[in-house]
This record gives C-alpha cells, structure tokens and sequence, in this order.
C-alpha cells in the first residue's frame, strides 16, 4: 500500500490486513510501556485544512507511539486559492522531508490530489476530505464491530452476515460513504436510514438497502447502529422542520434502544450531539462503543502507517518517483 485515500478502491486483502495488524498493535498498547521504535527517524506530517480534535490526537498519540516524528500544520484560514495553497504547502512538505502525510480538507477529492500531483513522494492518508471519504474512521468501526463480536477471535474474519445500520444525515456524511463501501467489501449488510432530504441523489448506485422509517429499520434487529452527526455547518438551506421533529423520528432515544436485541451495539463517530441525534442514554449505555471507537481508531493508525512507511525508503525528488511510475 502506498497510500490509504478511500475505502471504495481498497481491496480486501489490504483492508483485512490493516484490521489484522491493527489488532497486532492493540496487543502492544496494553503493555506498560506503548511506544515501539518501529517508525524511528520517519516524520508525519499531519496537515489539517478542516477542524479537527479527535481525528488529529489519534494520528498523532499513532505516529508517536511508533516513534514516528510528529508535525502538526494546521493550515486552515490560508488567503490563497485553494489548489495554489495545496500545491506551495505540498513542496514546503516534500522540502522538509516528510515521509507520510495525513490531510484532512473541506474539497472531495484534495487527498487523490496531493497524492498523484508529483509534488511530493510522502505516503499520503486522507483523514477527511469534505463529504467523500473517512477510509480510517470506517477502518476503525469495522474494527469496532468484529472486536465486540468476536472478542479475542477476529483475526482474519470478515464481516459476512452482520447487519449495519447507519442513521441520520447520509447526504453530508463522508463517514457514511466509507463506511458504506468498507463494510460491502467486509461482506456485512448494510441499511440506510434519513428522512428522504438527507439521502444523496446517487444512492442508487451504492450496495445498501435505504429506508425512511427509523422505527422499521430498529425492527430488524440490527447487529450494529451507527447514528451519524447532523452536519449544521455543511448545511446551506433546511433539510428538516426543526431539531425536536428530526429528534423525535430519526433519534436514537431510551425508548427506541430499549427495542434492540441485547448484543447489538450503537455506534457514534463523534462529536456527538447530544439530545439531537442521540439523547444521553443511548450514548452512555453499555451497548455503546463511543469510547471503543476512540480506542480502537489509534491502533487502527498505527496499522495504516506501519503499512505505509515501514521499510520504505522515498525519493528526494518527487518528479523521480512519478516517472518510475510512469515507465513501470
Ligand atoms: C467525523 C468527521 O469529521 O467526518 N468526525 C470525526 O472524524 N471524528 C464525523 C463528524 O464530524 O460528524
């Protein structure tokens, strides 16, 4: 693998391997002692264009736990054009000389961008790029999902015949897009849920099956519950009447939990907010993986740099690596 930029064109060998050895390092962060010297001497950049908390923390406590060296460019707020802003920021990086570089950035697409430009010969990891892909947040919920089915027996399993259902505001939701085409690949059923203004025009051509109803999806026990964020800042008009309606048909409630089988888990990628998408009992309860989620998702990037970076030595000049590219 020489960069992680989507779930959609990840195979399943690469994607079960990044589980597999996620579940390698997860072993090792139980121990006293966390740090590994496995990425000695290599630097990650993270370059964050977009707000971020939990997602940046976790590459970094990742990187650092494999000895990694750690920069933390947060470039949001540049007056330049976006694509000239990639571009200087791309060669001041290569410049540096970063060997992997985790970007998160509000245009779909900016990771695939950096990644074939020919500006820099860094490992590229997409940590959002605005509605299109979250490939380690859905790598991690995978992750989440077989760990709490299969406990210290996942290894090298799939999720074939597990059921998923994610709820809520599809339409903005990168979360739900890599989520989508991960857990097709893993082999797992998945359900849509939202009111009908929340479901992108192109789902037709995603492996799910959508339903309106929250009540009638919860009515098919499903394995997993995955309740996604009401994006407010990625809306530009009204999808819903108000927040009280949208809660009261397509909120995870006390009521609503109750009707779920006992070994099903809800899942949230957070920030969650509270009393909207779903009410405090839900998001405390023991069926919750929130926390889980927050857990697993460093062992599951620590797996993805390891795959990246270990052993590999890049080009000073990054035109070099694009034209043995070009001649392979
Ligand atoms: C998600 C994101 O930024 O896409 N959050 C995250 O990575 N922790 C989901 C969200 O913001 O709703």
């Amino acid at each position: 693998m020489r960069h992680l930029l989507d779930t959609q064109t990840l195979v399943r060998e690469d994607a079960m391997r990044i589980l597999d050895v996620a579940e390698d390092m997860a072993d090792t962060q139980r121990r006293e002692v966390k740090k590994l010297p496995t990425l000695r001497g290599k630097t990650v950049v993270n370059l964050f264009f977009e707000d971020s908390t939990r997602t940046r923390i976790s590459f970094e406590a990742a990187a650092k736990r494999l000895s990694a060296d750690v920069i933390n460019f947060a470039a949001k707020g540049s007056s330049v054009s976006k694509g000239e802003s990639l571009q200087d920021t791309a060669q001041t990086l290569q410049a540096m000389g970063a060997d992997a570089v985790v970007i998160r950035h509000g245009a779909s697409g900016a990771p695939r961008t950096l990644a074939t430009s020919g500006w820099i010969t860094a490992g590229v990891v997409n940590a959002g790029d605005g509605t299109h892909e979250h490939p380690t947040q859905a790598l991690l919920d995978a992750y989440t999902i077989r760990k709490r089915r299969f406990g210290d027996d996942s290894r090298g399993r799939d999720l074939s015949g597990i059921s998923v259902t994610i709820v809520g505001d599809i339409l903005h939701s990168r979360v739900a897009r890599s989520n989508v085409w991960l857990l097709h690949t893993l082999g797992a059923e998945v359900t849509l849920v939202a009111p009908p203004t929340l479901v992108p025009q192109d789902v037709s051509r995603w492996p799910v099956r959508v339903l309106f109803d929250l009540d009638e999806a919860l009515a098919d026990g499903p394995d997993a519950l995955m309740m996604l964020r009401i994006q407010l800042e990625r809306m530009n008009a009204a999808y819903f009447p108000t927040e009280r309606e949208y809660s009261r048909r397509w909120g995870l409630d006390a009521r609503r939990l109750a009707t779920l089988p006992a070994d099903s888990i809800v899942m949230h990628p957070g920030p969650m907010n509270r009393g909207l998408e779903i009410s405090a009992e839900a998001a405390d309860s023991p069926r919750s993986t929130v926390l889980e989620q927050v857990t697993n998702g460093v062992s599951v990037r620590m797996a993805a740099l390891y795959l990246l970076l270990a052993g590999v030595e890049r080009d000073e000049d990054p035109r070099a690596s694009t034209q043995k590219e070009s001649t392979r």
